[in-house]
């Protein structure tokens, strides 16, 4: 099996059996997207213990590399401080799938990312926002 082929078949696993796959009782941040050009759709939510994920889940549908992709990044990003998972680049995702994303699937490989993103910065944005309102 050429190592393409066996990451392919990983990604197919995930897409069946993904991880972190579900939603938490109190998230502190909830994120969702869609793909406008399909409709898939991946929402995030996240637990924060401090200013770290403690806690990170994700449901949705979509396809195999949407959903696997996301998953993987679940993963990647779990016990990660807010402010760094916030900083992690396009290109760690793709690095995660580890076979050759074309220019039609990169929206795909993306969706989570994206997702992951907003959750993060608007949850970063607000909390500075307020931290910036008690000193005042
Ligand atoms: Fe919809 Fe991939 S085809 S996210």
């Amino acid at each position: 099996m050429s190592a393409e082929a066996m990451y392919e078949e990983i990604i197919l696993d995930y897409y069946r059996h993904p991880q972190n796959f579900g939603t938490l009782e109190k998230p502190d941040i909830k994120a969702k997207d869609v793909n406008i050009s399909c409709g898939d759709e991946v929402e995030i939510q996240i637990a924060v213990k401090e200013g770290k994920i403690a806690q990170i889940m994700f449901h949705g549908k979509g396809c195999a590399i949407s959903q696997a992709a996301t998953s993987m990044l679940t993963e990647h990003v779990q016990g990660v401080s807010l402010e760094k998972a916030a900083k992690i680049a396009k290109q760690e995702v793709l690095d995660l799938l580890s076979i050759p994303i074309s220019p039609m699937r990169l929206k795909c490989a993306l969706l989570g990312f994206k997702v992951l993103k907003v959750g993060l910065y608007s949850y970063l944005g607000e909390k500075r926002d307020g931290d910036e309102c008690e000193d005042e």
